[in-house]
């Protein structure tokens, strides 16, 4: 077979049943700049090590250059009979190059440690942007909550009123999971690092090339791996990355829910804007907000690319296993996605308009001030028990009368309880329940301001 990487001992080509379900160069190609820097580097151990004379090695860098422009003019691209990537570049070095010079460059290295380590170089390319593309998000969300420093809103658990919360803290709520995403992908980029070049196909090599060389050149700090086998074999560096996109795509769809319930009539919290929204092709009448579903939706789709991934890992023997092939196109299309996800998501975020007037007006009603009430007596040393109770009969006897907890006149308030004087209406007030949560962490406007410049000053140092 013309131009394969193997063959000597086959009597036969490989059937075209083989061959389709063998070739991997309709997602591999993309990988075509690692694996010429892979080439670029190994030649350069090659040479190091004597078996390229530095002219040789002049030839071959000028001829992986010649190549690389040539796929960049649309010259030179995989053909159908090209298994993969490495194989349809070997046939474009060798055009390049000449036969002699060109069947050279494979000493010493496999298909099984290049893989490894073009992966590598891929992803660690893509988390840069990735981790680009989250900061943008983050000061989004930054900019949504300082431009909101005061305006108050319902806090919710289970989606029930709770306890009034600044707007500004809750959509922190919503950046600080981001940042530790960014967290995630700065340790994992210290595994990812490490350069499985120089392992060959399972047992290293016999040539005497400095691997150390190789994984410099190809800017991985780590240095070459420990242990061949290791190298070649594992795939928990691509899991991970894996599991921190469908993290960052889970965090995305937590706050699209949100979005997507906060933009309905009945809650009626915010406005998408016209340029982040979409309509429907038979209501005129229609605002939808498909970014924040398409974020929800494509969460389970980057869940499904770490299942499957996971999936394929588990049982595998030593050393490298052609199933492995198939650790490619589910973390290159959660990437895909999440590059395409995160700048409309961002937009959409952006450009909300709070209808703050309404998260005010809110904020007060189903009884969310009770805590403040049972707090409140513990401050005039009502044990906490006793204060529950009481504000609970305060909660039951304004439901009774059809009353909000604030409208109680002072013989109500004496009659549920002779506790509970006139006083306590200092803190059934929106403004003073939020302002008394003045611990670390905690919703009053002083505490948020702290958050903001810790988060702002987190990211940037990340
Ligand atoms: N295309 C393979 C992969 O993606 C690399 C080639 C290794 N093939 C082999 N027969 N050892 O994992």
């Amino acid at each position: 077979e013309a131009g394969a990487l193997w063959g000597g001992r086959f009597s036969s080509g490989p059937s075209p049943e083989l061959q389709a379900l063998s070739k991997s160069t309709q997602f591999d190609w993309q990988l075509w700049p690692y694996d010429i820097a892979g080439s670029r580097a190994h030649a350069t151990a090659l040479t190091s090590a004597g078996y390229l004379t530095d002219v040789e090695l002049g030839q071959m860098l000028e001829a992986l250059d010649r190549l690389a422009a040539s796929i960049e003019a649309g010259a030179f691209s995989a053909a159908e009979s090209d298994e993969d990537v490495h194989s349809a570049l070997e046939r474009g070095l060798i055009i390049e190059a000449g036969a002699e010079l060109g069947g050279k460059l494979r000493a010493g290295r496999s298909r099984n440690d290049q893989i490894a380590t073009l992966i590598r170089l891929y992803l660690l390319d893509h988390s840069r942007l990735i981790a680009h593309l989250v900061v943008q998000l983050i000061d989004a969300i930054a900019s949504q909550a300082s431009a909101h420093p005061d305006a108050p809103m319902p806090g919710r658990t289970h989606l029930q009123h709770a306890q009034p919360v600044l707007l500004s803290h809750h959509l922190l709520a919503h950046a600080w999971p981001l940042v530790r995403d960014l967290e995630r992908l700065r340790d994992w980029t210290s595994r990812a690092s490490a350069s499985p070049y120089g392992a060959g196909a399972l047992a290293g090599s016999s040539l005497g090339l400095d691997p150390a060389l190789v994984a410099r050149e190809l800017g991985l700090a780590g240095g070459p791996m420990p242990n061949s086998i290791d190298a070649t074999a594992s795939r928990d560096v691509v899991a991970e990355f894996a599991f921190i996109e469908s993290l960052i795509g889970i965090n995305l769809s937590r706050f699209a829910e949100e979005i997507i319930v906060w933009a309905t009539r009945e809650f009626g919290f915010v406005k998408l804007h016209d340029g982040y929204s979409t309509g429907s092709s038979i209501m005129p009448q229609k605002k939808n907000p498909d970014i924040a579903e398409l974020a929800r939706g494509k969460s389970g789709r980057l869940i499904g690319n770490l299942m499957g991934l996971l999936a394929t890992l588990k049982g595998l023997p030593l050393a490298y296993n052609r199933d492995l092939q198939e650790d490619k196109e589910p973390v290159f299309d959660s990437t895909t996605q999440l590059e395409v996800l995160l700048p409309a998501f961002t937009g959409m975020v952006a450009s909300l308009t709070f209808n703050t007037e309404r998260l005010a007006e809110l904020a007060p009603q189903g009884f969310s001030l009770a805590t403040d009430v049972a707090e409140w007596l513990v401050k005039q040393g009502v044990a906490f028990r006793d204060a529950h109770e009481i504000s609970g009969d305060l909660v039951r006897f304004c439901e009774e009368h059809g009353l909000e907890l604030h409208e109680p006149t002072d013989e109500q308030l004496l009659s549920v309880s002779p506790l509970l004087t006139p006083d306590v209406r200092t803190v059934v007030t929106v403004t003073g329940s939020i302002a008394s949560r003045d611990g670390i962490g905690g919703t009053a406007g002083v505490r948020v301001d702290d958050q903001l410049a810790s988060l702002t000053q987190q990211v940037r140092l990340l």
